[in-house]
């Protein structure tokens, strides 16, 4: 898949098919997250993997709009890490840029993917925080829920050219 139509087919992917993904192919996905930009390239991420399905349910008790992840063979959750960001508030950033490296590389895999919002929900931060044991600097950012698509979605028009604006607004 050509790069450029990679970002503009790629869709939010919630119905997935029962077919397993290989644990390496999910590294490989998390791989393409740590090859994201981030400030003075301080890569303030970790990733968490998930594939126990007790925990996708205690996930979706959690997270209000997860119900997918009933479907998913993994989750994987990008967290920043507050002690190694740049400066204050850039891990959420730099997740941002993780987050949708991961999203792109599932598809360019035949991956189906969908971006679950953690940050800036603290009800949902502090839930993730709690099951998943995370150390105080470590902040949810997102889940990510990935399987193979049972779903096939149009690409939208969302060009919009008043949006852009030459040399001043
Ligand atoms: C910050 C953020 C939070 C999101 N949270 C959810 C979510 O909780 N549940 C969900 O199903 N989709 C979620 N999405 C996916 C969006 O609904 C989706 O990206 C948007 O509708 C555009 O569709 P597309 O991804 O197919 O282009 C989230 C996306 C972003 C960027």
């Amino acid at each position: 898949m050509e790069l450029y139509d990679g970002l503009i087919t790629r869709r939010s992917i919630r119905s997935f098919k029962p077919d397993p993904i290989e644990r390496e192919q999910v590294e490989e996905l998390v791989r393409a997250g740590m090859y994201a930009p981030s400030a003075v390239n301080c890569q303030p991420w970790h990733f968490i993997v998930i594939d126990e399905r007790q925990l996708m349910d205690q996930v979706m008790e959690i997270h209000p709009y997860a119900g997918m992840l009933r479907e998913a063979q993994y989750a994987v959750m990008v967290c920043g890490d507050e002690k190694l960001e740049h400066a204050p508030g850039y891990w959420v950033v730099d997740c941002g840029a993780a987050t949708q490296n991961i999203l792109l590389a599932a598809h360019s895999k035949g991956i189906g993917a969908v971006w679950l919002g953690l940050h800036p929900r603290e009800e949902r931060k502090q839930g993730m925080s709690k099951l998943f044991g995370l150390p105080g600097h470590i902040k949810p950012f997102a889940m990510i829920a990935l399987g193979y698509p049972n779903e096939e979605k149009p690409v939208p028009e969302r060009f919009k050219r008043e949006r852009i604006h030459y040399n001043r607004w």
